[in-house]
């Protein structure tokens, strides 16, 4: 059975003061995971070493980081490497959002390079993907988020994409209120396991954690994670609201 996920992303929010108040808060709600379920706290490279103290002994709470450099080591000033994030006890890094990509000119050449590092680091990727939203109204969404994967993705092994993490996350649905639909994510998310299955066989492709991203809420996590293809979310603004996003991960199937 694949890895059920509800990954909160910070994005560049909260102070140290209101980042530990938050995560006091989501410790003390109500939160049931069963064996195949995680969350995982995508926070702001400062507060990694803070937050992974206050979540220390919830064995299904994890810690992700935002972004890794693409480069080992080395004068790269204000970049962090895996290694580092490694001797601080991070087991997940977040690649390729959206926000990188449009924001930080990453080509999906590099972010082939950040998965990469990841691997050699022992780190867990969750690579995202995503259109924007001239891409879906000229309807070439499939092709589009096809490319990403095989250029940043298809030069790995099987055995390296087992149990591996993506998160689907339409950029036209990020932070402005508009979700796709839950057909939309589940034919997004059947796509992206079709695509993996004809490369590296349905045992592979059926392992993978598919998450969707854009607006997901308490309203509408439950209808969205209900998708056969669906196997939790990344989620921004709702992640910074304790009852909010502890309903989220309750939401996870
Ligand atoms: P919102 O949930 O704020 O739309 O952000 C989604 C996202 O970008 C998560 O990585």
């Amino acid at each position: 059975m694949r890895k059920q996920i509800a990954a909160a992303n910070w994005k560049m929010n909260l102070s140290l003061e209101k980042a530990a108040t938050l995560m006091t808060d989501l410790l003390a709600s109500p939160i049931e995971l069963s064996p195949n379920q995680e969350a995982v706290f995508g926070v702001p490279f400062p507060y990694l070493t803070s937050i992974n103290q206050q979540i220390a002994g919830k064995k299904q709470f994890s810690l992700a980081a935002q972004n890794c450099s693409n480069k080992s080591s080395g004068a790269y000033t204000g970049e962090v490497s895996v290694e580092m994030l490694k001797s601080i006890h991070v087991p997940y890094v977040i690649i390729g959002h959206s926000e990188r990509r449009e924001y930080f000119n990453e080509s999906n050449a590099v972010l082939a390079e950040k998965v990469n590092i990841c691997f050699e680091a022992g780190l867990k990727p969750i690579f995202c993907c995503g259109e924007a939203l001239q891409i879906r109204e000229a309807g070439t969404q499939n092709s589009y988020v096809e490319n990403q994967l095989k250029e940043s993705l298809f030069h790995l092994t099987a055995g390296q994409l087992k149990g591996f993490v993506i998160a689907y996350e339409p950029i036209w649905a990020i932070g402005t209120g508009k979700t796709a639909t839950s057909e939309q994510a589940q034919e997004m998310h059947a796509h992206i396991r079709n695509v993996l299955s004809a490369k590296y066989g349905s045992e592979v492709a059926n392992s993978i954690s598919i998450l969707y991203g854009g607006s997901v809420k308490a309203a509408n996590a439950k209808e969205i994670f209900g998708q056969p293809d669906v196997d939790g979310g990344l989620v921004g603004g709702a992640s910074l609201i304790a009852a909010e996003f502890s309903a989220i991960i309750n939401s996870l199937k």
